[in-house]
């Protein structure tokens, strides 16, 4: 499998074509905006020029890269690929599409991947004849840096699709993990509560962003708080990304939309990116101070922290992914300082449950209602390591 095609140049198709070059392979590159492809290979260029520099690679090495990745703006050059790779704009009628066109074009063995975020991967193979060819591969922003890949059979993909991409995404040198087909797969189903408790703490007054940034990094050990994170993605981005959950979810009110986070969006609060969000980024803005109340901090801390156990805990239950698999994806897809089920076994499985029992006592909200498994594990006294 030596050529490699990916479709789409933007911010995920350009990092997923430097990972595969830089891996050997030669890679045909395709986005239909010709504009977007300039700027990939401008991208690229500097991105590797910056590696010479700080002298991760040579400058031989960078040439060799860059020879390897091929922009082009036509799908024949999709031949003799073994493994396309999609990365284009989120929509399923599109993607659908697209995958009828390569697949008509590529050899007959080749493994057509989506990197969809949250589209179902059974629905874009159902597009496809050979649907069991299809499969989930989702890579991390940036896709060159981030060590986790996702990768997600859909009910049709054979056992050797399933085996022959695994095999392939690791001989990258990245870490794959195995999730199931469902909304948000591991990484964006399991951290919904680290951006929806914090923002339901500041809807109710007890912090500001600032503090629950300050409680998040200095006292949990994160590296960026939750609204810090949130500009940094861009407030529209993280919205949509929420709300597409909470639908795909049937309106599970785990996963609920926060006003706070739709109006700062509407407003073009978006974050970093337009200069204001949670926090001002116009020059010489100074950090608001947090509260820096450690017994508020720690409530503030463990209540996001056992929100985030739950949901780790209830992807268990449901199958989404192994225990091992849902620790791993945490810490080396979104930087977790800890293994979500890992922290669950040191604060004590009973601790946990108490805690979502009394969050739920006081609001009688579902949203807080503890994943069966951890009840379950409760009264057996079991641990999950
Ligand atoms: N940005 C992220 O953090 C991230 C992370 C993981 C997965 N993803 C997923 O990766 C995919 C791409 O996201 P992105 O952030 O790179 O988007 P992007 O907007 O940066 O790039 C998308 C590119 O696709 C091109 N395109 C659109 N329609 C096309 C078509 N029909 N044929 C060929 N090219 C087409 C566009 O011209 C654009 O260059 C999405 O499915 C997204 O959900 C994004």
């Amino acid at each position: 499998m030596k050529k490699i095609g990916v479709i789409g140049s933007g911010s995920m198709g350009s990092g997923i074509a430097q990972v595969a070059a830089t891996a050997g392979h030669e890679v045909i590159l395709f986005d239909t905006n010709p504009e977007a492809l300039t700027k990939a290979s401008a991208k690229l260029q500097k991105i590797l020029n910056r590696l010479v520099e700080k002298e991760r690679i040579t400058d031989a090495e960078a040439k060799a890269i860059f020879g390897r990745i091929y922009f082009v703006d036509n799908l024949s050059a999709y031949k003799e690929c073994g493994l396309v790779i999609e990365a284009i704009i989120e929509n399923l009628d599109i993607k659908k599409s697209v995958f009828q066109k390569v697949e008509a074009i590529v050899p007959k063995d080749c493994i057509l991947a989506s990197n969809t975020s949250s589209l179902s991967i059974a629905s874009i193979a159902a597009a496809c004849e050979r649907s069991d060819q299809v499969i989930g591969i989702h890579f991390f922003n940036p896709a060159p840096l981030m060590k986790l890949v996702e990768i997600i059979p859909a009910i049709q993909t054979s056992d050797a699709t399933l085996k022959r991409a695994q095999d392939m995404i690791d001989s990258w040198g990245k870490l794959t993990v195995l999730a199931k087909d469902t909304p948000g797969f591991i990484v964006n189903r399991v951290a919904r509560p680290f951006y929806g408790e914090a923002l339901r703490i500041y809807e109710e007054g007890i912090a500001d962003p600032a503090t629950i940034d300050w409680v998040i990094t200095e006292l949990g050990g994160f590296r960026m708080g939750p609204f810090t994170l949130m500009d940094y993605i861009g407030n529209d981005v993280n919205y949509t990304v929420t709300e597409t959950v909470f639908k795909a979810f049937y309106f599970d009110p785990r996963y609920k939309p926060a006003f706070t986070q739709k109006r700062l969006s509407e407003a073009g609060y978006l974050g970093r990116k337009s200069g204001r969000g949670y926090y001002s980024y116009a020059e010489g803005a100074e950090k608001p101070a947090p509260n820096k109340d450690k017994d508020l901090g720690n409530q503030i801390l463990w209540r996001i922290l056992v929100m985030l156990i739950n949901e780790a805990a209830d992807a268990v239950h449901l199958n989404i992914a192994s225990k091992e698999d849902i620790d791993l994806a945490m810490t080396k897809g979104v930087n977790y300082p800890k293994g979500l089920l890992q922290w669950a076994d040191e604060k004590g499985i009973n601790k946990c449950v108490k805690a979502l029992d009394k969050l739920y006592d006081e609001y009688h909200e579902d949203r807080y209602r503890c994943s069966p498994l951890l009840r379950k594990m409760k009264k057996a006294k079991q641990t999950f390591f």
